[in-house]
């Protein structure tokens, strides 16, 4: 008589995601890696052996939560549940050994740099070890992963990384601190993640994502630019849309303007960073940029491409910052006319050069003005969104909307999401859709009467 042996069942990770895309794609990768050694990636903490929180340092708001999550499962830990707890991502790289001593039930701490060796880290601390890596990884030599995200097959789009870290140095900023100096990762890998994305996970777009994108290759020779890797993402058979994120106004070149005109892939939507609308602001953020130079690459990148859309993020309540200045921004806001923005109160990061400018910042009265800025960026972007009713427009489905049963939410080139009856079997199929209503961040629609076109799914 033989009988089945009874395999143990798969171990299982949670990975909780805090902050930008940057780590949202960190944590892909770190599934994908985990995946190797038989991790089975979960949505749900309860059932999970391995926790990891992968956080982000950029404001104070963003650390706290990720403490009140830390306590949490630091308590079921105190109660005996049996789980490998770790800290990822910027608050492990700016915190360090302090994470080890404060918490004795964290086992594991690795900064941004430590992603490539996760599998390796976690089997130390699952052996009982406590692990601390917050190393940087040679620049010339960084190892970015390879491996898929296991769940890229669930989505029509698909992050991609192209470069790690910051050369640029805003006086207001710590990532330059948590995630070290850039590197461009070579663009043979690039394009064949991308083709890897679109051939065996069916992706249909693709966001090339880094800290800088504009500055893409420049410190290798030989190397592309940033224009360049453009041009060869949108050669890539099944790409249809290309986004980016995120570009500093600095390195905006000409190159990339003209590929405005040139690739239809690269989607009528720009989100490009701001911060303030205000000359001796700029200067003090250490941005390299003035207004003026702004509105002029504004104003050519509408040359190139009339209906381009453009988003931003704004920082009010810097040191110093004074009311006059403020309103520049808020006159730059009507003046560029963007249709979104992230907007958000500055927020004093250990060891930023900010912290060292003698005027101070006074946070009743940057909240007082982001009061101010949102409400009409509200405005703005309502009358965009409103500006498409009744007007066709042609959307690539995503999914179910979240909301309502029988609804599902497709997205145009120009980033409008638009939720219109339909099916799940529907998700990456492209649609055409009358703009019935808009709302301040989406609109509603109607199917017209138009072939869809389904998508193969491989995957
Ligand atoms: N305070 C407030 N906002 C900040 N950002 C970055 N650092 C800070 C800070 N110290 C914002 C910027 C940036 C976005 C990712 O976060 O607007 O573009
Ligand atoms: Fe921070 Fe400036 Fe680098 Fe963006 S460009 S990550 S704001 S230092």
């Amino acid at each position: 008589m033989s009988s089945t042996p009874v395999l143990p069942p798969a171990p299982k990770v949670y990975i909780r995601t805090f902050g930008c895309q940057m780590n949202d794609y960190d944590s892909g990768k770190m599934r994908a890696q985990l995946a190797r050694d038989g991790w089975q990636s979960t949505d749900d903490p309860d059932e999970a052996d391995l926790v990891l929180l992968n956080t982000c340092s950029i404001r104070e708001k963003a650390v706290e939560k990720m403490h009140s999550a830390l306590g949490e499962f630091r308590r079921q830990k105190r109660e005996g549940r049996p789980l490998t707890l770790g800290v990822t991502g910027c608050v492990a790289q700016l915190e360090g050994d302090a994470l080890l001593e404060r918490y004795h039930n964290v086992d594991l701490v690795l900064g941004p740099d430590g992603v490539p060796h996760v599998r390796r880290l976690v089997a130390e601390a699952r052996s009982g070890q406590r692990v601390l890596d917050t190393d940087f990884l040679d620049l010339e030599t960084y190892p970015f992963v390879t491996d898929l995200d296991p769940d890229a097959a669930k989505k029509v789009g698909a992050f991609v990384t192209i470069q790690k870290g910051c050369d640029n140095r805003c006086t207001y900023c710590i990532v330059p601190t948590t995630r070290g100096d850039e590197a461009s990762r070579p663009s043979a890998e690039i394009l064949d993640e991308v083709r890897r994305l679109v051939e065996t996970a069916g992706v249909q777009e693709i966001t090339l994502i880094g800290q800088n994108v504009n500055s893409y290759g420049l410190k290798v020779p030989h190397e592309k630019n940033f224009a360049e890797l453009l041009y060869a993402v949108a050669e890539v058979p099944g790409v249809r849309r290309i986004r980016y994120t995120t570009s500093h106004p600095r390195d905006m070149g000409d190159d990339v303007v003209q590929a405005y005109q040139d690739l239809p892939q690269l989607t009528s939507h720009l989100h490009l960073p701001v911060q303030s609308g205000n000359n001796k602001v700029l200067r003090r953020m250490k941005r390299f940029y003035t207004r003026e130079r702004f509105l002029d690459i504004v104003e050519r990148l509408r040359q190139a491409r009339p209906d381009l859309v453009l988003t931003t993020d704004f920082i009010v309540g810097f040191p110093g910052e004074t009311e006059a200045q403020f309103l520049d921004t808020m006159s730059l806001l009507d003046e560029v006319g963007f249709v979104s923005s992230f907007s958000f109160k500055y927020s004093p990061r250990p060891g930023t050069p900010a912290l060292r400018l003698k005027e101070g910042h006074d946070d009743a009265v940057s909240g007082e003005r982001l009061t101010r800025l949102q409400k009409r960026q509200r405005e703005l972007s309502l009358a965009w969104t409103r500006s498409h009713e009744g007007q066709v427009v042609e959307v690539l489905i995503e999914g179910l909307s979240r909301h309502d049963e029988g609804v599902i939410c497709g997205r145009t080139s120009a980033n409008l999401m638009v939720n219109f009856p339909g099916s799940a079997s529907e998700v990456g199929s492209w649609a055409k859709v009358r703009v019935t209503r808009g709302f301040t961040h989406t609109a509603r629609g109607e199917r017209v009467a138009a072939p869809v076109e389904i998508r193969a799914r491989r995957a």
